[in-house]
């Protein structure tokens, strides 16, 4: 073994996989075992199951599975050197051998200058806001009570009037046109090329990272009929429908929390964290992408919806209610009580308190429908009362439980007048539909195996053992030779080899080296090994394995008599054929139905 497996090994020995797994998604403990959402699709019932015992884990669902390192590689997507080193930051496991394994973060080669030009700017427009001309964005931030130290995290700036200067300051930091072209500020033409952003209060857009992007920039002059914030357009690093507002500063807050506010704009974000708050992110708008979606669902807290208190903003917060309860996420939506106002107004007009009170008034998604549709229908007339009850039914028939169902049920006979039994039938009916959506329901965390054939489960029973005892490893080389299962061929191989070096077995390193191999098809060996793994240990017996030797041997003579049989059939008359299967069933049993 070299330098890096007992590195590898000695990392993961003083990890603890339910700790790391934490540092990245919610885990809880479910019997012996703890159990998460699957970070690896997009999971619904938390399908990853962890064991400490045998420090791994699995999903069910997906298949995928390993150990600590593994997780984080595949979280992070990094490889797997630099997971050893994040999983040792981790843990707190320093050693010097770690230094010698230093690998740069694999990001495109090409997007480096990109990166470097945006810091800069960053840092020259944070500069700006302090010269003379920066006088009247200081002022508007302090106007709009905009602390120093917000200003600082936010790393908040000012273009200057003279965009030409900022291009030229770039040039001077050794950024070629072209590269200021690529992060997306020039405006002008070819010949005079000028910062589009110039004259305008700067917020630089950072991604789940922390690094800067892309930029917004607020007009100062709220007369001018300038647009009020110009953004950084598509670029090869800037994608608006990826941008959640602050995430790098919410994500670990938000684990913490157990919920996260999505607001409208980044005015809101910076009354909330003034208030205290710091899981919150702003869409930059009211539309919340797919993109966003998976970002949410892979911090797995519960999402509270704040978009302004305006007719767009409550008809946005309508439509995302309906996404999220259609995809099972875990959200509330916060009540504006027919206040028109955002976040920051209300931060400014009633302070920590008064934004606070506000924030945690959080009504369910259907009780936030129920607001939405009285206060936008007059029910005092009869098709109106009808067109409310058309509306809500569906949405009451996602309710997750029959109880709350029934509520909801007698608060719409209340409102619309309608009698509650005709209300209830309706709801069936879009109940019943409901129930024929296609669904995955996985609520009992075993794998559902199909049925084993006779064969793959003595081999099955057979590998369960050279799992755990170096015996069964030899008894399989001595007295099997081989699977006819592939992927259980080739784990029994890769286990031949393990206890070359190994005297014991432990599944978590295991998985490691089998990781560092140069194994074909590993990542499958690995999510089979996981799942194995977690089925119930056979203690070693020598009896069960000669037993399953027999029918292995019996299942293996089948299957060449039976490819005999199909030989000789070839090219017979239906006679002929009657003669040769009458023979063969004196001596073997009926072949198996062939797919
Ligand atoms: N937005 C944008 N372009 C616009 C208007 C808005 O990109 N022309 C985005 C901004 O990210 C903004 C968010 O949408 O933060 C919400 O818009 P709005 O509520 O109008 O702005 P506020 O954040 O409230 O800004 P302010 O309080 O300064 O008016
Ligand atoms: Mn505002």
């Amino acid at each position: 073994m070299d330098n890096h497996d007992t590195l590898f090994e000695d990392v993961l020995k003083s990890a603890n996989i339910v700790d790391v797994l934490s540092s990245y998604i919610n885990v809880t403990k479910k019997g012996r075992n703890y159990v998460a959402l699957c970070p690896f699709h997009d999971d619904r019932n938390p399908s990853l199951m962890i064991s400490s015992e045998k420090q791994i884990y699995k999903c069910f669902v997906c298949g995928a599975g390993g150990n600590a390192i593994t997780f984080v590689r595949d979280f992070e997507k990094i490889s797997i050197g630099e997971a050893v080193q994040k999983v040792a930051s981790i843990i707190g496991f320093t050693d010097e051998r770690l230094k010698s394994y230093r690998e740069e973060r694999p990001i495109d080669s090409r997007l480096i200058p990109l990166y470097k030009c945006l810091t800069d700017l960053t840092e020259y427009y944070q500069y700006c806001l302090t010269t003379e001309e920066g006088q009247i964005a200081t002022e508007y931030l302090n106007k709009r009570k905009i602390s120093s130290a917000i200003q600082k995290t936010y790393k908040i700036g000012y273009a200057l009037q003279n965009g030409e200067a900022t291009v030229m300051f770039l040039q001077q930091r050794g950024h070629s046109i072209k590269t200021i072209e690529r992060v997306g500020i020039l405006g002008g033409s070819i010949e005079h090329p000028t910062d589009r952003n110039r004259g305008r209060l700067i917020f630089p857009i950072t991604n789940i990272d922390g690094q800067v992007i892309g930029f917004s920039a607020r007009r100062l002059n709220d007369k001018s009929a300038e647009a009020k914030y110009v953004n950084s357009p598509e670029t090869e690093i800037f994608h608006k429908s990826e941008v959640l507002y602050n995430i790098d500063k919410a994500k670990d807050s938000a684990r913490h929390d157990g919920y996260i506010y999505v607001l409208e704009g980044f005015m809101d974000i910076f009354a909330l964290v003034e208030a205290g708050i710091k899981s919150t992110v702003a869409l930059m708008g009211t539309f919340l992408t797919s993109e966003h979606l998976k970002i949410l669902r892979n911090l797995n807290v519960e999402i509270r919806i704040c978009l302004d208190g305006d007719e767009p903003g409550q008809a946005a917060m309508l439509k995302i209610s309906e996404t999220l309860s259609q995809n099972q996420y875990k959200y509330r939506i916060v009540n504006n009580d027919g206040d028109t106002r955002d976040p920051d107004d209300i931060y400014q007009a009633s302070g920590v308190n008064g934004l606070k009170t506000y924030l945690n008034n959080l009504l369910s998604g259907v009780d936030f429908a129920f607001n939405y549709y009285s206060n936008h229908s007059q029910l005092d007339k009869g098709t109106e009362r009808e067109k409310l009850a058309q509306k809500m039914l569906p949405i009451i028939a996602k309710a997750p439980s029959e109880l709350l169902a029934e509520d909801y049920l007698k608060k719409l006979s209340h409102l619309t007048g309608f009698p509650l039994r005709s209300l209830s039938k309706e709801y069936r009916r879009y109940k019943n539909k409901n129930a024929n959506d296609p669904q995955v329901a996985v609520n009992d965390f075993h794998p559902e195996r199909p049925l084993m054939q006779r064969l793959q489960l003595a081999e099955h029973e057979i590998l369960m053992q050279m799992l755990q005892s170096p015996e069964a490893v030899n008894f399989y080389q001595k007295e099997i030779g081989y699977f006819y299962h592939d992927i259980y061929r080739n784990i029994a191989n890769f286990l031949i080899d393990y206890f070359q070096n190994h005297e014991t077995i432990d599944i978590a390193n295991l998985i490691t080296e089998l990781e560092l191999s140069s194994i074909s098809g590993k990542e499958n060996l690995t999510n089979q090994i996981t799942e194995l793994s977690f089925e119930k240990k056979p203690p070693y017996s020598l009896e069960h394995l000669q037993e399953c030797q027999k029918i292995i041997t019996e299942e293996k003579n089948q299957i060449s008599a039976e490819d005999e049989l199909q030989k000789k059939l070839i090219g017979k008359t239906d006679i002929e054929r009657a003669m040769i299967l009458n023979e063969y069933y004196k001596t073997h049993k009926r072949p198996r139905k062939k797919g």
